[in-house]
Parts: structure tokens; C-alpha cells; sequence
């Protein structure tokens, strides 16, 4: 049998025989793309190639893509584990032509790669051709038909509608129509049967399509016209998991040797049988998949999170937890075991998966722990509301509240009420939760108009590096409206001004013509493109502005950045070198490094990490920059570069001595001007990982300042020149002073004891102790129970009030209790209420406290009425 280790490594080849680059995975989560949250097609890293915004290096190119389809478009999410086709990760092979090659040759390879170098059964095999589209105003695929009709009897060609043979990426961007090959695995007596032809896209699992040839020739606006590309592409995505149940001659997915031991894994630790019981067979599909978008994910920087991607990622964890949780008993965390089995197997190929192993563990086993610890409170917090629901119905506002409030899964509560033959309102519940998406929808809703192209414009060239002002021309503008505001967004010939990128964020500024000036309030990178942001458009489109940057901003930023650097070396340095960055922030006012690290770093480490980065900013390092450095010279150079990352071929290195990074930021001219640097915290984000907080040049000495201010006032308000021993000298006093108030106060209860115990009236046979006193609570407490240790027939209500707050105890004597059926945790909420209080206790003692200290006496009066009456 052929491993898919081999699959792989023979599709990349062919391609590579091909004239084709291969270049590696683009990181799966996406950074730098509004429209998209994770990579879900092989072209998404080629996106400004196709649509001719960016110049063709390589027009021939061919790679394995890590894809995550969980969100938005292209969502598998409910499917998987139910179905055995479907993940949400998984790997896409692609070739792709540039403007190069177009239907003919991409037709011809795939059928040459899948019958002739895999030896799939032609018999076996199924292509659709676009139909045309009356809507779009779009006519058959006759290209296509035509180079299929010379490759493949015409029965096994079908042809399909825009649903299936029009591929779009997303609302807006690239599309064009497609062809798509189908497998057909059934046993060849079901083939005799039934014709596959039939059985194509109906969601048959031994049926599949195995890859697309998506023909690019359009691209859809956001008015959802389509306009022609510059150049025709090829964009092919082949399903590899797919591919490889076909060539194995297995029927699942989930039967390949990329999953099988996974799956076996996951049933020797939750002693299950896969293939036994169907829940449990699903579940443990769940798992097999969720632990590897999870992985992936995180290796490529994104960790689970309340928001966002983050929160994606989440979700999908939680998903395959809550299917452990539920069909396989799993109650502790489980899924992180999973990892070793995960990395021999995918280790080799995808290195940032084998070389944050241990970051991947520790997340994702924290992740489960504290969703368990999620699970066990709502079981808990569902117990309560069964026990306070008549009838067999829960109330859906309950339903969402937990799922809402506290994390827990509805799918769980629905199967935990029906063990119990009871069921959810379910009406309820959806309006509850389609109130909730509307409130976040009108919140998140953003309007992006297509551009206005003013002048046609190669690429945007970023000069900020070496200007801070320079002229501009506005080469397109477009409108983005959201329920607050609406904003424009320029892009200009050339630029100043940085987008946010590299955890720095971007620059503000202006630009501006005779009298019309325009804020930049921001910059942002949208794939290859720089926009800035305005509130207004510029009055002269067509004439030159000039663009200048805050410089002040600038400069600032530009310390925090290289500051950052320094401090990320000196991390590795004093902490060791399994210290690796894994998120950053670089604003004018300070700096966030989040690193790889198991402890909490001790004040000696902190100390030495600002003594090795202040060190570098005295002895003022000159930067060395090199731009348009090869990748591998880079490498050879020893520049640090961060995983889940898209580098270029070339890069640019930003040296100070002996510290080499990746990075495309702003940076000091030389180390000095950084002028001071300081940690203001240190703290854990998650498992495992740290966040360093520290501050540069103005706001380090702002924040020295501070502090000597503050010794200043300490000194004055002590009228002292040594505060540390004046105030040594307070707390010895105010100790010897406390312990003097507790035997004065002891001294006093003891004396109030006797005094009371004569005042006490007696009633039907009780001594009724009622009085008003000044005295703690706590000391009251024990000056009662004293009492009711040493008589059998005391009821003591005393009342006080301390610091302007009314307080009363009621002691009953213990028999009294039994014999009289009286309850002192009852009767003091009657008395809490003259004093508008409430309160508690036991049956023996009680205590209230409350608002209007007034209301003592009757509190008092109230009491005796209530133990005097017969
Ligand atoms: N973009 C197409 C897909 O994702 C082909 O690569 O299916």
C-alpha cells in the first residue's frame, strides 16, 4: 500500500517535472486579510496574484496547503465526524498557473497524474464541466468539455450549475467556473447496480469529489457583478486525505494511515473499540480531526481565545472535548496525549508542529481542563434548575443562559434532559439566541464598497523606511461603513506611512494640498495593498499631496520596536533558548512580548533581562539593516524568524551586534535613543506562554518620576527622611495597639457579660436578655455563645451599631430550640427588617446587619413581643 507520506512527496514531484515551484504551506492562520480568519483554499496565499495586484515571480507553482474550513464560506464544521469525507483541517494539494498554462495542460496533467502515475481506475472516474449560468450572463465551458472529450467517454463527463462548477472564494474576489473529478469506490457489484454517474455531488461518502480545477477568469465585486481578470489562472485544490483513500483502497478517510493511528490512539487510552458503537465511532472521528486544526493552529501562532480566531479555535476544542466528555467517559483532560502520535506522524514534514511539541501539549491540556472544570459547574447549575422546574419542560432563557453565560454546550443539555424524559423549550431558546446574533451583527456589521480606481497602479511601494514625508498621488479610494461610522480608505502611488504589521501598529499622519488637509488616522496592509484610513476623501483626487508621518509617533514606536528585539534576545539569553515569540505589540507608549515559557520569572531574571537590553541601548548599536536578503541567506546568517509567519523569497534583517531578526518594522538608527528600558509586568496569557510588558525613553522616565514623586509624598505624610523604618515603626505600633484593643475589649465583653446577665427578664419561663450595647459583632458572638454554653434557658437579642452600621445577634439557648420549635436563623430576618437588613443563621444563632441603625430599639421591642407572646 502506498503511504501517504509518498502521495505527497510523488504529487509535489510531478508538478515539480512540470516546470513548477514549490514552495511550502502558508501559515493556516491568516493575518493580514480582513475577509478571511484562516487559510481555506490552496489559492488564498495567491490571491493578489490572480487578481494582478501584485507582479508573478513564479508562474508555475505546485504545494501541499494547510487548510482550516470552520468559519465563513466554506464551513464543514457540524459535518465532520458524522460523515467520514469531511474535516476541517485538511491538506490541499495544488498546482497553479499565472497567466501561464490554462485548460488544456491543467486538464491533461491531472488526468495524467491520477491514472497513469497513481494508476486509478479510469472506470472509476467521473469530471463535471460548468453549465453556464444564465444570472451571471455566463455561457457553457465548451473549452473544457472539448480537452475532457479527448481524455474521457463522454457518459462520465457531466455537467454541473454554479453551486458546483463555479468557484468563488468568498462573497467578493476571485472566481471562475470549474471542473471537478469525482471517485467512484464502491464494490464493483454496487457499481453494477446503480450507474455513479448518479450518485456524483449527492453527498454519497463512497462518491467524492477529489479535486478541482478551478479556471480563473473573473473576479466578483461587491456589487456582485464580475469583471474580467488581467490574466486567466489555474487554481487547482486536490482533497489530499481523499486522494489518499482512493489509493489506499480504503473507504474512509478516517481508515488511511494519516488518521488510523490517531484513532487507534484514542481508543487504547479511552478503552473503546473503534467500529463497536456509532456514537462512539463518531466521536472518536470528532477527536481524530479537532486535534489537528487545533495543532496546527496553534503552531501557527494562534492560541484559543475569547475572540475572533482565537475563539474558533476554541470552539473546535471544546467541541471534541465535550464528545469525550460525553461518548467516551473521558472527565480529565485527554486530547493533548494525542500530540505524540500527531507529530511522529506529520512531525517530519511540517517542522513547526515537531518543534513547539510541548507548547501544543500544555495548551491544549490547559484549554481542557478548565472546559471540564466548565462542564462540571453547568451540570451543576442544570441540577438546580431541574429541581426548581414542575413538568417536563425546561425553559429555553435557562437553556441559553447556560450555553450563554457559562460556556455550556446546548447539545448536551438537550441530551441530558432527554435521559431524564424531559425536553427543552426549543422556541425560546432560538429566540434567545437569534436575538443575541442580531445584537452581535448590528455591533460587527462592516460595508466595504468596491474601489474607485483613479489611476492604474503596478504596486504601492512603501518608502517609509528612508522617508518620513514625501508627494503622493491617490490611486484608488473606497468607502467602508459600519453601524458607527464611515471611513474612507486611500491607496497612493507611493507610500510613508507603515501599515500595521510585525505587531507594530500603523502609522498616523497627514497629507495634504494647498488648503485641504486629511487626517491618516491609521494604515493598514490588506494583502499586498497599503490603505490608510481618513474620515474624508482628499478635495483634488487627482493632483499630488503631500503625505507626512507624526514623527513623534514614529520615533517612538520605532524605540519600542527595536527595544523589543533587544528584549527578545535577552529572554533567550537569561531564560534559555526554548524561549520563542509568540505574539507582540509596539505602540508609541510601550511594548507586549508574549514568549514560550513555563514559570513565572523570578525578580532576579527580570532584573538581568533589563540590565542585558539597557546595556545594549548605553553602548548605542548602530543598526545594520539588510534588505532583499535571500531566504537562506538569512538563515545562514542566524536571523531569528517566527513560525505561522508568510516570508517572501527575500527578506529584510534587522541586526543591532549580535541580535538578527526577520522583520519588516521601523527601527532606531542606533540603540541610545531608546534612552531607558523597563518591565512594568510579567504575567501568564496561557499555558505555558508569558507576556512581558515594558516601557522606553519618555515613558520610562515619566514612570521614574513617578515613583520618586511617590517616595517624596511618603516622606512628607511620615515627616520622615527614612520611610522604610518610620513605617516599620507604624506597624510595630499599630500591632502592640491592636493586641491592647483585644484585651481591652475582652476586659469589656466580660464585664458586660455579668451586667447583662442580671438585666434579664424573665418571661414563661425563659431569660430574656434584650439589650443595646457597644460592642464588635464578633466579640458579641462569643460573649453569647458563652452564655449558651453555661444555660439552658437563655434567649439573648443584642443590638449594636458599629461605624454607623446596625447590627443584631440573637442567641437561643438549645433546648429552647427543640422544646419551643423556635429558629433563630427565621426570627432574625423578621427583626432584620426594622433595621431594613436581612440576615441569617443557624437555629441556635443568628445575625443580621442593615441600613438605618435607628431601628434598633425596635428590632428590640419586636423581639419581646415575639418571645413574650403565650
Ligand atoms: N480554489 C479551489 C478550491 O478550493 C481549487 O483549488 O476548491
Amino acid at each position: 500500500m502506498i503511504s501517504s507520506q509518498e502521495i505527497r512527496r510523488k504529487f509535489l514531484l510531478f508538478f515539480s517535472e512540470k516546470g513548477h515551484h514549490i514552495v511550502p504551506s502558508a501559515p493556516m492562520v491568516v493575518k493580514d486579510d480582513p475577509t478571511l480568519m484562516f487559510t481555506n483554499a490552496g489559492m488564498n496565499q495567491f490571491k493578489d496574484l490572480i487578481l494582478g495586484n501584485a507582479a508573478i515571480a513564479n508562474p508555475r507553482v505546485a504545494d501541499t496547503q494547510k487548510c482550516l474550513r470552520v468559519s465563513g464560506k466554506h464551513n464543514d464544521l457540524e459535518e465532520v465526524g458524522h460523515d467520514t469525507y469531511h474535516h476541517t483541517m485538511f491538506e490541499m494539494l495544488g498546482n497553479w498557473s499565472f497567466g501561464d498554462y490554462f485548460k488544456e495542460e491543467a486538464i491533461a496533467w491531472a488526468w495524467e497524474l491520477l491514472t497513469e502515475e497513481f494508476g486509478l481506475d479510469k472506470d472509476r472516474l467521473y469530471v463535471t464541466v460548468f453549465e453556464g449560468d444564465e444570472e451571471d450572463g455566463l455561457e457553457m465551458d465548451q473549452d473544457a468539455y472539448k480537452e475532457w472529450e479527448k481524455l474521457v467517454p463522454k457518459e462520465r463527463i457531466l455537467m454541473g450549475n454554479k453551486k458546483d462548477n463555479f468557484w468563488e472564494m468568498g462573497d467578493q474576489g476571485p472566481c471562475g467556473p470549474s471542473s471537478e473529478i469525482h471517485i467512484d469506490l464502491r464494490s464493483d457489484e454496487d457499481r453494477k447496480k446503480s450507474s455513479g454517474a448518479d450518485l456524483v455531488n449527492q453527498d454519497h461518502p463512497l462518491v467524492v469529489e477529489i479535486w478541482n480545477l478551478v479556471f480563473m477568469e473573473f473576479n466578483r465585486k461587491a456589487d456582485a457583478s464580475l469583471v474580467r481578470l488581467p490574466k486567466k489562472h489555474v487554481d487547482t485544490g486536490m482533497g489530499f486525505e481523499r486522494l489518499c483513500m482512493a489509493l489506499q483502497g480504503v473507504q474512509s478517510n478516517y481508515d488511511t494511515d494519516i488518521f488510523k493511528p490517531l484513532i487507534a490512539e484514542i481508543a487504547k487510552l479511552s478503552g473503546t473499540k473503534y467500529g463497536a458503537n456509532e456514537q462512539q465511532d463518531i466521536a472518536m472521528r470528532v477527536i481524530a480531526d479537532h486535534v489537528r486544526a487545533i495543532a496546527f493552529s496553534i503552531s501557527d501562532g494562534q492560541l484559543p481565545s475569547n475572540n475572533g480566531a482565537g475563539y474558533v479555535i476554541r470552539r473546535i476544542l471544546r467541541r471534541a472535548s465535550r464528545y469525550a466528555f460525553t461518548f467516551l467517559n473521558q472527565k480529565e483532560p485527554f486530547i493533548y496525549k494525542l500530540i505524540e502520535v500527531l507529530d511522529y506522524q506529520m512531525g517530519f514534514f511540517f517542522d513547526e508542529l515537531r518543534s513547539q511539541k510541548d507548547l501544543i501539549q500544555k495548551v491544549i491540556q490547559e484549554e481542557e481542563a478548565s472546559f471540564l472544570r466548565t462542564l462540571e459547574q453547568g451540570l451543576k447549575r442544570l441540577d438546580q434548575y431541574l429541581s426548581e422546574t414542575k413538568g417536563k419542560e425546561l425553559s429555553g432563557d435557562k437553556v441559553f443562559e447556560l450555553y450563554d453565560t457559562f460556556g455550556f454546550p446546548t447539545d448536551l443539555t438537550e441530551l441530558i434532559l432527554r435521559e431524564r424524559g424531559m425536553e427543552m423549550n426549543r422556541a425560546q431558546y432560538e429566540q434567545e439566541l437569534k436575538a443575541q446574533k442580531d445584537r452581535s451583527r448590528s455591533a460587527a456589521e462592516m460595508l466595504t464598497e468596491d474601489w474607485m480606481i483613479l489611476l492604474e497602479d503596478e504596486k504601492e511601494e512603501f518608502v517609509g523606511f528612508d522617508y518620513l514625508e514625501t508627494s503622493v498621488t491617490v490611486t484608488r479610494y473606497r468607502k467602508v461603513k459600519t453601524k458607527k461610522k464611515e471611513l474612507f480608505q486611500l491607496a497612493f502611488n507611493l507610500t510613508p506611512f507603515y501599515p500595521e504589521g510585525g505587531g507594530q501598529v500603523g502609522d498616523v499622519g497627514y497629507i495634504q494640498c494647498d488648503d485641504d488637509k486629511v487626517r491618516i488616522l491609521d494604515t493598514k496592509k490588506e494583502n499586498n495593498l497599503i490603505v490608510h484610513i481618513t474620515e474624508s476623501l482628499p478635495m483634488y483626487p487627482k493632483r499630488e499631496y503631500k503625505a507626512v508621518v507624526d514623527s513623534s509617533s514614529r520615533r517612538r514606536s520605532a524605540n519600542n520596536h527595536s527595544a523589543t528585539h533587544l528584549l527578545h534576545q535577552a529572554l533567550r539569553e537569561v531564560l534559555g533558548d526554548h524561549v520563542e515569540q509568540r505574539g507582540s505589540l509596539v505602540n508609541p507608549d510601550h511594548l507586549r512580548f508574549d514568549f514560550s515559557h513555563f514559570q513565572k520569572m523570578t525578580e532576579e531574571e527580570i532584573k538581568k533581562v533589563e540590565d542585558f537590553v539597557n546595556l545594549r541601548i548605553r553602548k548605542n548599536v548602530p543598526l545594520q539593516e539588510h534588505r532583499s536578503v535571500p531566504m537562506s541567506a538569512a538563515k545562514d546568517m542566524g536571523a531569528m524568524m517566527l513560525f505561522g509567519e508568510k516570508y517572501g523569497d527575500t527578506v529584510r534583517v534587522i541586526q543591532f551586534e549580535d541580535s538578527l531578526e526577520l522583520c519588516g518594522g521601523t527601527h532606531v538608527p542606533s540603540t541610545g535613543q531608546i534612552g531607558h528600558f523597563k518591565i512594568v509586568s510579567e504575567g501568564a496569557i496561557a499555558a505555558g506562554i508569558r507576556r512581558v510588558e515594558a516601557i522606553t525613553a519618555d515613558k520610562a522616565d515619566a514612570y521614574f518620576r513617578d515613583q520618586e514623586h511617590l517616595v517624596q509624598e511618603v516622606k512628607e505624610l511620615l515627616k520622615s527622611q527614612d520611610p522604610l523604618k518610620s513605617i516599620q515603626q507604624l506597624r510595630d505600633e499599630n500591632h502592640r495597639m491592636q493586641r491592647q484593643i483585644e484585651s481591652l475589649l475582652a476586659e469589656k465583653a466580660g464585664g458586660l457579660k455579668n451586667e447583662l446577665f442580671d438585666s434579664a427578664v424573665n418571661v414563661n419561663g425563659i431569660r430574656l436578655i434584650l439589650a443595646k450595647i457597644d460592642l464588635d459583632p464578633g466579640s458579641i458572638k462569643n460573649l453569647v455563645f458563652e452564655w449558651k454554653k453555661e444555660h439552658s434557658d437563655v434567649v439573648a437579642v443584642l443590638g449594636t451599631v458599629q461605624n454607623g452600621k446596625p447590627n443584631i445577634s440573637l442567641m437561643i439557648s438549645d433546648s429552647l430550640v427543640s422544646e419551643r420549635d423556635w429558629n433563630a436563623g427565621k426570627i432574625i430576618r423578621e427583626l432584620a427588617q426594622e433595621i431594613k437588613g436581612g440576615g441569617g443563621g443557624q437555629p441556635f444563632f443568628a445575625s443580621a446587619g442593615g441600613k438605618e441603625p435607628g431601628g434598633i430599639d425596635r428590632a428590640l421591642e419586636k423581639a419581646k413581643d415575639l418571645f413574650s407572646a403565650p
